[in-house]
């Protein structure tokens, strides 16, 4: 039986994923406009992707009979300042999901929650591989550099993550 506080804590966490899945859509629609369409792709993807997290929240907590609750949009940011600036605020919320997620894991292992805290397992590998994806990224772009002259170069190996990630993806699917 899953308690109050870890069911409160699992809802909240919702809203951080589903936040996640809109302010990475603002971001493809941003880049979109910017006429960066590799990088647009990349984040509608990541978008997705946030998505899925949260519903896999839902579906836990239905399965362990406890009351998944859809969270309020909260209108993400739709004006930036540069792609740097961008990933830089993809990272920086990525790390706090991250966080978030320990946290969760701190109280399913309190209650002895050995159900929750399998559960979170999978959040742990995917925060890994995330914050890893987006230091990459940056540390591209830091290379490339940030000026005008760059946004076509900056455009091409992020859409180059993006393919390479598909790839990895269906490869998957195909196991
Ligand atoms: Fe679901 Fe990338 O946090």
């Amino acid at each position: 039986m899953i308690s109050k506080k870890m069911t409160k804590a699992l809802n909240e966490q919702i809203v951080l994923e589903g936040y996640a899945s809109f302010l990475y859509l603002s971001m493809a629609s941003w880049f979109d406009k910017e006429g960066l369409e590799g990088s647009a792709q990349f984040m509608r993807r990541q978008s997705d992707e946030e998505r899925a997290h949260m519903l896999r929240i839902f579906d836990y907590l239905s399965e362990v009979d406890a009351h998944a609750i859809a969270p309020a949009v909260k209108q993400p940011p739709k004006e930036f300042d540069s792609v740097q600036e961008v990933f830089e605020m993809v990272y920086a919320h990525e790390q706090k999901v991250t966080q978030s997620i320990n946290k969760l894991l701190t109280i399913a292992k309190s209650e002895s929650d050995y159900t929750t805290e399998n559960f979170l397992q999978w959040y742990i590998k995917e925060q890994r591989e995330e914050e890893n994806l987006m230091r990459s990224i940056l540390d591209k772009i830091k290379l490339i550099g940030n000026g005008p002259q760059s946004l076509y170069y900056i455009d091409k190996e992020v859409e180059a993550v993006n393919n390479a990630e598909l790839d990895g993806a269906s490869e998957t699917e195909d196991l």
